[in-house]
């Protein structure tokens, strides 16, 4: 079945085309960050706007380089929450008008399901079950995953997501958005042992997470030494990401090891980060546990994944309806 995707859920307008939820034909992902790097974050409104002068030709060109024409379509997949509500309506309807006077089936897929399925596009899948640690801009949730359309939430943030931290420590130190990726580039010139930064295990049998904590005590130390900041940036980089990953490691190993699952997946913009890879693997394998790592460019939000996601609800006979609307919390 060769399903067309849609993402549209933050600032990215994402078109993909995939085969039978395995196999990417193409994907396309059209980023706004330069529209909303000057404001230090996604600013909702002007999300919206772009997504409506993108998702046509973000579509078509997804279309042209999986050489498919609209006719060798056979289904929409398309992101219906959570996320900004704006944003997500510009891809709903779309892919809801799209499909329908096509007489295409098409389905609503949640954006957690469909990072959780981004692990599907690789070429050696783990098999069900495992425990996925899916750490994003929004979420950071482990789960219990028992098929392709279905999961357990054994824990989650209690306030800021793991992603939403790299963020706003990037932005106290004044080094832009999004700051995940700054961040980690920095940490490799910096010591991470040298500035102690507190790990909240919460209890320690919950895979519950909290950064809020973490977050004030960079937020302390960046005003105890603004006079020198700029040569302790490494290290400040180095140390709060080594204290969100010893907490996001130890606790889907330990998730895992709970479920008795011999399999990890890391899913999400977090799952890019190089220091987090590493670890989770390295500590995962003294327990007898593989870590399946989606690529870089599938760990951010594209539409590979929804199209992946969608695929298995549709081949379960699942469809969405013209009263379907999108959503911006899930409880999942
Ligand atoms: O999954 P995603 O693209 O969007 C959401 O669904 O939120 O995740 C974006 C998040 C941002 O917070 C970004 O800073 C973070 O992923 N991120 C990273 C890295 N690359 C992106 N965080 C840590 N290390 C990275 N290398
Ligand atoms: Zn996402």
């Amino acid at each position: 079945m060769i399903v067309l995707g849609i993402e549209t859920s933050c600032d990215e307008t994402a078109a993909a085309v995939v085969a039978d939820g395995r196999r990417i034909l193409s994907s396309v992902v059209s980023s706004q960050v330069a529209v909303h790097r000057p404001f230090g974050g996604v600013v909702p409104e002007l999300a919206s706007r772009k997504h409506i002068e993108a998702i046509v030709p973000v579509v078509r060109q997804a279309l042209s380089e999986g050489g498919i024409s609209q006719a060798g379509l056979e289904a929409v997949a398309v992101t219906q929450g959570p996320g900004l509500i704006g944003s997500l309506l510009v891809g709903f309807s779309f892919a809801k008008a799209f499909a329908m006077v096509r007489g295409l089936p098409w389905i609503g897929v949640s954006h957690l399901e469909g990072h959780i399925n981004s692990v599907f596009l690789e070429p050696d899948p783990p098999a069900f079950p495992f425990t996925a640690l899916l750490a994003s801009g929004g979420h950071t949730s482990i789960y219990h995953v028992t098929a392709h359309t279905q999961f357990d939430l054994m824990g989650q943030t209690r306030d800021d997501a793991a992603g939403e931290a790299f963020d706003k420590v990037a932005k106290m130190l004044d080094l832009g958005y999004p700051g995940g990726g700054i961040i980690s580039k920095l940490a490799q010139e910096g010591d991470p042992t040298r500035i102690p930064f507190p790990r909240s295990y919460l209890d320690r049998s919950s895979y519950d997470f909290s950064f809020s904590g973490l977050k004030t005590a960079v937020g302390r130390y960046v005003r105890d030494h603004s006079r020198d900041l700029a040569a302790r940036i490494p290290d400040i980089a180095a140390g709060f990401q080594e204290a969100v990953v010893d907490v996001l490691a130890d606790k889907v190993i330990e998730a895992a090891i709970y479920k008795n699952c011999s399999r990890i997946a890391l899913v999400g913009g977090v799952a890019a980060n190089g220091r987090l890879r590493e670890k989770v693997t390295v500590d995962a394998r003294k327990k007898g546990i593989s870590v399946y790592l989606p690529g870089h460019d599938l760990c951010g939000d594209n539409a590979a994944m929804i199209a992946a996601a969608g695929y298995h609800h549709l081949a379960n006979g699942a469809r969405s309806d013209f009263d379907d609307d999108v959503y911006s919390r899930q409880a999942l």
